[in-house]
């Protein structure tokens, strides 16, 4: 059945880690996936999820199944990381969340839910945006567009732009965005674009779909969830994402959630019912362990406060090699400006090298940068610092 079929590129973040374990170059550095990494290069169990780890294994006693929307306790648990657990959403019951597999897994459900009563929609992109989202939107069946974002010249957002095309999005459209720490670029909208985008969805009828990867990455847990308080707010119906890979350290677990906000409870449900459908006939129900284990560092004081604490040094980190990146090559007199690095948020940073260079770095310092330019801060460490900020300032004069 194969023989006349032709081999699928590799993809363009994960192939990327396939390469890199192949390359036998001691010096090979993994600036590529979005996965953190302390200083000595490990991605390590964050301290809290070892612990309800082990409270885990003593106290769990079955592995049935949970289930189709994930244990409600975990589901209530999210809410309160979104909302705020004073939150009129929560009080009222308008949200509905299933423990999906991972944040792709939800954005994955949510595209096929949509799909359901919005086939003809059109759903709307950042230009750029994470490489993986018009994939998955595809391959649920809409059609793609994209809105301006990112304007390479100034580093910036280009707001107008973005807001002219936002207005003439369709009702009825799906647009999806970024909570915080945009991924590729780092940068995010600042609160009073935020609240233009908000009162243009309401306006316009489109239907937001947030893509909330890096909560905690940005400024702090609660900070990172400003916008989707703005959307609550406005009384819109959308969509959250929610991924625990990055904030928990439970990226092979996949963790993530799903929550759809309606106007009214008896809607949610309605969407709850629509959910469970889509995953029943997808994966059944999701698997249970890491949902357990970040739940249960969710659930108790301790353990929580010990995570805000892990999460703080994890972004701390990433704070201090953007810093010595920049720094790093400016001391190796490389003429181009790269400040803009330091006041980008999350786990990348959109260096503006171009594909040229990101191609030489891989064929000859074994390198991995993501095409377009995408640097994975926290695969920076004081061990390989340098030799990558002498190769960057080599194949900028090269
Ligand atoms: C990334 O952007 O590198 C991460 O979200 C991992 C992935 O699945 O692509």
């Amino acid at each position: 059945m194969w023989k006349e079929i032709e081999a699928a590129p590799a993809d363009a973040i994960l192939g990327l880690t396939e390469a890199f374990k192949k390359d036998p170059n001691p010096a090979k550095v993994n600036l590529g996936v979005g996965v953190f990494k302390d200083d000595e290069g490990n991605t390590p169990i964050l301290n809290c999820i070892k612990a309800a780890e082990r409270k885990l294994v003593e106290t769990e006693t079955t592995k049935g199944y949970l289930p189709i929307s994930g244990n409600p306790a975990y589901a209530a648990n999210v809410q309160n990381l979104l909302f705020g657990p004073d939150s009129e959403v929560i009080a009222s019951g308008r949200a509905a969340t299933i423990h999906s597999p991972g944040g792709t897994g939800a954005l994955r459900v949510g595209a096929d839910l949509l799909k359901k009563f919005k086939p003809e929609a059109t759903v709307w992109v950042s230009t750029p945006t994470w490489a993986n989202h018009k994939g998955i939107f595809t391959a649920a069946g809409f059609a793609i567009n994209d809105y301006p974002y990112y304007r390479p010249a100034t580093k910036d957002v280009d707001f107008d732009a973005m807001v002219g095309a936002l207005e003439a999005v369709p009702a009825g459209d799906i647009v999806l965005m970024h909570v915080c720490c945009h991924n590729p670029t780092g940068v995010d909208l600042l609160p009073e674009q935020w609240d233009r985008v908000v009162a243009i969805a309401g306006e316009k009828g489109w239907t937001p779909f947030l893509d909330f990867a890096y909560q905690g990455f940005g400024a702090g847990i609660e900070e990172d969830r400003a916008a989707v308080d703005k959307f609550v707010a406005a009384g819109v119906d959308f969509l959250i994402a929610s991924s625990f890979s990055k904030n928990f350290g439970l990226y092979n677990e996949r963790t993530g959630a799903l929550t759809v906000v309606a106007p009214t409870a008896a809607e949610a449900a309605v969407a709850m019912s629509h959910i469970k459908a889509t995953v029943r006939v997808n994966y059944s129900n999701p698997p249970a362990h890491g949902g357990l284990a970040a739940g249960m560092v969710l659930e108790d004081a301790a353990l929580y406060d010990q995570w805000i604490g892990e999460v703080a040094d994890m972004r701390d980190r990433i704070k201090a090699m953007r810093v010595a990146l920049v720094d790093g090559l400016a001391a190796r007199g490389v003429e181009q400006d790269f400040s803009f690095i330091k006041e980008q948020n999350g786990m990348f940073s959109f260096s503006g090298l171009s594909n040229e260079i990101v191609a030489w770095l891989k064929e000859n310092k074994a390198i991995y940068i993501v095409g377009g330019g995408r640097i994975n801060v926290a695969g920076l460490t004081t061990a390989n610092i340098d030799y990558v900020c002498d190769s960057i300032a080599e194949a900028l004069k090269a």
